[in-house]
């Protein structure tokens, strides 16, 4: 049957793939390691003049952006975030990313998120007809239409977020 033939040949593709992937497996792991590590190092092979000095060498507390060894998962938590707690009105506007980025939340939103059908407490203060009255800064024409707002901008933390204070683990360059 033709699609027996095809379903042989795609099987023996696969294990040919198999067999050269291995191939080269083993091939490189005996040629690429200079300090013959997986190997016994008294079997004779003379430690390469290349090879990395230990103070070049992380362990591994210092691998991970945690700082704690890979190896054990027990009592390892994540660093704990706190977000701003100034309330709406007082506080100060944050940088922008780059200029079109949707502008991070500077104020506290306890108790306004989250965000449901039924109640949005972002509108009572962002809407143009209000926003000046409040010292905030209104939506932009690009979340308005048919004079209200739009329903794609409903959900205001979808795109806004509050900024956590934590310490970057890798300074961002965008
Ligand atoms: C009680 C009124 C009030 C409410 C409710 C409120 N805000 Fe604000 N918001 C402000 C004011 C006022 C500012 C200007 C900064 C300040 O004075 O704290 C501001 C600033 C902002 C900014 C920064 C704007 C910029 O130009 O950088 C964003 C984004 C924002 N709010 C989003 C939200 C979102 C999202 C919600 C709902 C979760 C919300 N706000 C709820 C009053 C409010
Ligand atoms: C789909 C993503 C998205 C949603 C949802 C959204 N925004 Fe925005 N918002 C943006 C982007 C992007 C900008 C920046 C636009 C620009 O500067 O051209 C922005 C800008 C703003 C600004 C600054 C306007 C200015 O003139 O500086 C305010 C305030 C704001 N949004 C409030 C809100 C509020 C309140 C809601 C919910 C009712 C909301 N946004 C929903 C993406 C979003």
């Amino acid at each position: 049957m033709k699609t027996g033939n095809l379903e042989t040949l795609i099987f023996k593709t696969r294990i040919l793939r198999l067999l050269v992937t291995l191939l080269a497996l083993a091939f490189t792991s005996a040629c690429s390691d200079p300090q013959g590590g997986g190997h016994d190092a008294s079997a004779g092979v003379a430690a390469s003049p290349t090879a990395v000095s230990s103070s070049n060498t992380y362990g591994d507390e210092g691998i991970g952006f945690r700082k704690e060894t890979l190896f054990n998962e027990q009592g390892v938590e994540p660093p704990v975030a706190t977000f701003t707690t100034v309330a709406p009105g007082s506080s100060q506007n944050l940088e922008r990313a780059f200029s079109t980025a949707p502008p991070q939340i500077p104020h506290s939103t306890e108790g306004l998120l989250p965000i449901k059908t039924d109640s949005n407490s972002c509108i009572a203060c962002h809407l143009p007809a209000v926003a000046a009255a409040l010292k905030a800064t209104s939506v932009p024409d690009s979340h308005m239409r048919d004079g209200g707002l739009s329903n794609a901008r409903f959900s205001c933390s979808q795109c806004h977020v509050p900024q956590a204070n934590v310490e970057l683990v890798v300074d961002n360059n965008f």
